[in-house]
């Protein structure tokens, strides 16, 4: 992107030199073992040479047969060769071995880390750019963009949304809502919403806003460090929500287009607020009442709010 060429994760020198050094080593092994089998099999040729075909049968020195020395020779050799490959080549051992598996999967793990950084970036540019050339097709002065940000919520009339990290009611019908308006769409939200889900909502992407720097999620959900962050990476999205909770419903609320708010109509106990909707800044478009019934213990009513 940008004219810059992207890399191509390749092995490096030293992964590549790691390799070749175990497959020199099992080169090694191997001819000695070979040459093993090629000593003993040269010691029963040259005994049954001397004894039974009777091959300088009468060939000694110092009153031994000449083959005693062959096979003398021929062991020092075997000895020499077995000292290089194990104790020359001792740094090669399988300590050595294990340590450079060690180091290869370090570097490895090094690697990934490396690339996961850099998609990360590599997003985050990807945004700017999208935002960058929105608001430069048109009037530079207005800079409107093509993505949409809503707030959802449900609020309970004393304004609570939350206590002890978890939703105070259980409204079936604001819950359905909120899947089908939200399914296919980035959901941003702050690190204590997220803990407060068993798992990931399905097929939606995740933007988890938190000042941690190693912050560990699942695979897809995107961490960035702050609520702009969160934006920028959604502008993949024309129509990303902002989920919560109170912390960053309170500052998503001067950058939002549109409020998709549930009014709970009932008082509630919490630890958590959204705040006031200001009837200066947002005009109310829909307001759907949903009377108690059987699975719904309290009233409420869908409510759309437009940024004026
Ligand atoms: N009724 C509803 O519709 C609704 C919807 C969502 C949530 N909730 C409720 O709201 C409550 C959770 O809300 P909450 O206010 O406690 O927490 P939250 O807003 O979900 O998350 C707060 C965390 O977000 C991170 N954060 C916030 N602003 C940041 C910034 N500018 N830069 C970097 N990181 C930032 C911080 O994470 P670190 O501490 O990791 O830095 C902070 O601790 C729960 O009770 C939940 O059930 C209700």
């Amino acid at each position: 992107m940008f004219g810059k060429k992207k890399q191509r994760p390749v092995i490096d020198k030293a992964q590549l030199e790691l390799i070749e050094n175990a497959q020199r080593r099992i080169k090694q092994k191997k001819k000695l073992y070979a040459h093993f089998i090629l000593f003993l099999i040269g010691c029963i040729l040259l005994i049954i040479a001397n004894t039974v075909l009777d091959i300088g049968a009468t060939l000694t020195f110092a009153g031994i047969n000449w083959f005693v020395y062959a096979i003398s020779a021929w062991f020092l050799l075997f000895v020499y060769h077995a000292f290089n490959v194990f104790v020359t080549q001792k740094f090669m051992g399988k300590a050595w071995e294990q340590q450079q598996l060690e180091k290869l999967v370090s570097q490895q793990q090094e690697r990934i880390n490396q690339l996961k950084n850099e998609l990360k970036k590599e997003e985050l540019l990807k945004a700017k750019s999208a935002l960058f050339n929105d608001s430069i097709s048109t009037n530079p002065t207005i800079a409107p963009t093509t993505t949409q940000y809503t707030i959802i919520v449900a609020v309970a009339e004393n304004n609570t949304i939350g206590k002890n990290n978890q939703l105070i009611w259980h409204l079936s019908k604001d819950l359905k809502r909120f899947k089908t308006l939200t399914s296919g769409h980035y959901i941003i939200m702050g690190r204590k919403t997220f803990e407060s889900f068993p798992k990931p909502l399905p097929n939606r992407t995740h933007v988890v806003i938190t000042s941690q720097q190693n912050y560990t999620v699942p695979e897809g959900v995107i961490v960035v460090n702050s609520l702009e962050e969160a934006m920028q990476v959604s502008k993949a999205d024309h129509s990303p929500f902002i989920i919560g909770g109170g912390q960053i419903y309170k500052q998503a609320l001067s950058l939002a287009d549109r409020i998709e708010l549930t009014r709970v109509h009932h008082d509630f106990e919490g630890d958590t607020f959204f705040p006031d909707v200001d009837a200066a800044v947002w005009e109310e478009t829909h307001n759907e009442f949903h009377a108690k019934d059987a699975e719904h213990k309290y009233d409420f009513s869908f409510i759309t709010y437009k940024r004026k």
